[in-house]
């Protein structure tokens, strides 16, 4: 992903002739807090298609038939022969099925439109699945993926079906690529055959595995080498009822037993309906825990708290009703860590992995607030801490980094002596910038934070026209040298929303971009991936002398550069990271006070770009993406000059 471009040593012209060139001066031999190792993460959550119709590679929308509208996503060929049924059902929570009854003329059958279109590359194989059961004579089923013009780019047919639901499989390989194709399948009689769960998944999937996840969005994710996941959400986990909070119960076993509900982003923006967004659960708990080990990322769950979106219903469970959530807590922790003996540990063993998950971090609900949640918190704390001291709790602090419903979070969870409090942040460029020393000053012996949802909204919150430019990309990664100066205090982070769908989504700005084929990373993205690669191990205390520093100058002239400093130890590197969001190329000092070797190489990961509106597009994918650049230096202090509209890491060996 990392381009690199090897470049003669920097020559570093002098500061401009008012002002002092800024100086950076880093420790090295003062080392201060360790780095959590998990520090820089993933928040994942099935808003903008992240899952169904992202994510979680099915091509098929509503294969179970068990949207409240059985035939969305459907087309009969013709009305006739085509009928939704209830009788004798695949089981009870897929209580749906299509029956259809092969006509003469016209054909009968169905097409499904997919996710906005089902996305076939050409020459690559895809698996097709269906429940079937023999509704009467011998009819044969034929299987085509279709082309938006209504070509015909790979057949097969399936017969001797048996009178008994049975699942039967196929194999279709496209010779042409296309965006928008649709599957369609039709009975040929004489007869009538029963479907249910009617798939399609391609062939090369993350890791190959069936009904698996996307394997290019997978492996945007890899890239980034993520300290922890946080599943599913968001807003999701709460519903906007309780009814349809997230039960992660029902998302074990197979697919075809795991009940479907409508998602929560399907009407929560009258700009932006997606009438036809719902939760499978093909992407379920287990899934969730297995891609946490593949990225070697904790998983950090975030369970329901007896409380239903603040910003929709709010629905209470009665706190003497709290008992069942606090269980399904517990019951996850088994799941995720018991031994395949026990009840929950079994469920895992039988879904394939015998070996616990090792989870050490468990969320109690999501962006909660005021009195109904801190006593609810309270009482998951109390018996989870209890019976598992081993596992870190994540508590809320509401929706905003600091108003009524924030400081009222946090005196409570640091009376109760919370473990760990998570913050969630929307707001303009300015705000990151204007907040780099937020956790200079917060007490470094109460909870620690999680930063668990952030993002610069170019335009406000919520708007359709927020973009991920790159100012906000800047600003983002100004905070986050804040957030790392502080990692006694800052234990965790993670960007929010972290996928969407060109064609349907809810929410803007978001770290990663997708249609049905494609996919790219935004300048967000790679600020967040320079970050995570480039953790280090222990801060490095780092003075800034830019003569504009906060404190350092007037009010009314803004600090210059953003930076902080990071020793990797195994490597010995000091890795520096600086922002620059000015349009001037800033010649800047760098002093590696305490150690008498530095070099002879640094190397420089540089994303930059023209101007703060630039972005990432499906066209131009790497328009703002991390360039390798090296120069040679001749000892512990060395100048270098960091372009306009930029983020640098700086690596240097430093003995
Ligand atoms: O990231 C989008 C939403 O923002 C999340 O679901 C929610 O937690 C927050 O309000």
């Amino acid at each position: 992903m990392l381009m690199t471009l090897a470049l003669a040593a920097t020559v570093v012209s002098g500061a401009p002739p008012h002002e002092p060139m800024p100086t950076l001066r880093v420790q090295t031999d003062r080392p201060g807090a360790r780095i959590n190792a998990a520090m820089w993460g993933l928040f994942f959550e099935d808003i903008n298609f992240g899952a169904d119709g992202g994510l979680y590679a099915e091509l098929v929308k509503n294969r179970s038939f068990e949207f409240p509208n059985p035939l969305m996503g459907w087309t009969p060929l013709h009305p006739a022969g085509v009928e939704i049924r209830q009788d004798a059902p695949l089981n009870d929570v897929n209580s749906h099925y299509v029956r259809v009854t092969a006509n003469e003329r016209p054909a009968s059958g169905l097409v499904n439109e997919g996710f906005r279109g089902i996305g076939l590359h050409g020459g690559k194989a895809y698996e097709f699945s269906a429940w079937i059961r023999a509704a009467g004579g011998s009819p044969v089923l034929t299987v085509e993926l279709v082309s938006g013009e209504g070509r015909v780019l790979a057949a097969t047919r399936l017969k001797n079906f048996s009178p008994g639901w049975k699942q039967y499989f196929a194999r279709l390989r496209p010779q042409q690529t296309d965006f928008k194709a649709q599957l369609r399948i039709q009975v040929q009689g004489p007869g009538a055959l029963d479907l249910d769960m009617v798939s399609l998944f391609p062939r090369d999937t993350w890791k190959g595995r069936r009904g698996g996840l996307r394997a290019d969005l997978v492996e945007m994710l890899a890239a980034m080498k993520p300290g922890f996941l946080r599943f599913p959400g968001g807003c999701i986990v709460e519903g906007r009822y309780l009814t349809n909070r997230y039960d992660w119960k029902t998302t074990l076993g197979a697919p075809e037993t795991r009940k479907l509900i409508i998602n929560r982003w399907n009407n929560e923006f009258r700009h932006r309906p997606a009438p036809d967004y719902y939760q499978s659960f093909g992407l379920g708990f287990f899934e969730y825990f297995q891609l946490c080990e593949d990225l070697g990322a904790e998983p950090m769950p975030i369970l329901n708290c007896g409380m239903a979106c603040q910003f929709n219903s709010g629905e209470l469970a009665p706190l003497e009703e709290l008992d069942s959530y606090i269980q399904d807590a517990l019951d996850l922790i088994e799941f995720a860590n018991g031994p395949a003996s026990t009840r929950w540990g079994s469920r895992r063993a039988a879904m394939g992995h015998p070996a616990p998950f090792c989870m050490k971090l468990l969320g109690i609900g999501n962006e909660q607030w005021g009195p109904q949640y801190i006593e609810r918190y309270a009482r998951f704390a109390r018996v989870l801490k209890q019976r598992h001291p081993e596992i870190q709790l994540i508590s809320s602090a509401g929706p905003a980094p600091a108003d009524d419903r924030f400081t009222f979070a946090w005196n409570k969870l640091r009376e109760l002596k919370a473990d760990i409090i998570d913050e969630h942040c929307y707001a303009a460029p300015k705000w990151f910038f204007d907040n780099v020393h937020r956790y200079d000053h917060y007490d470094r012996h109460g909870p620690k934070v999680f930063m668990g949802e952030y993002a610069a909204q170019s335009v406000a919150i919520a708007s359709p026209d927020n973009r991920n430019t790159l100012e906000c990309a800047l600003a983002e990664a100004a905070y986050m040298t804040g957030m790392e100066r502080n990692a006694d205090v800052v234990r965790m982070a993670s960007y929010a929303p972290l996928f969407g769908h060109a064609e349907a989504w809810q929410w803007t700005p978001n770290l990663i971009w997708c249609d049905n084929l494609r996919v790219y990373g935004t300048p967000n993205y790679y600020v967040q991936l320079l970050f995570s690669r480039n953790r280090g191990d222990v801060v490095l205390p780092l003075d800034l002398f830019d003569g504009n520093a906060t404190g350092a100058t007037p009010a009314d002239r803004p600090p210059r550069l953003f930076a902080s400093a990071v020793l990797d130890e195994r490597s010995h590197e000091v890795i520096l990271k600086v922002v620059n969001p000015s349009d001037q190329a800033t010649p800047a000092r760098i002093l590696l006070a305490g150690c008498a070797k530095a070099g002879p190489v640094v190397h420089a990961h540089v994303l930059r770009g023209r101007s703060l509106n630039e972005q990432n597009s499906f066209e131009d994918p790497i328009r703002i993406a991390p360039v390798t650049q090296r120069q040679r230096i001749n000892g512990p202090a060395f100048e270098t000059t960091l372009p306009p509209y930029s983020f640098t890491v700086l690596r240097v060996r430093a003995r």
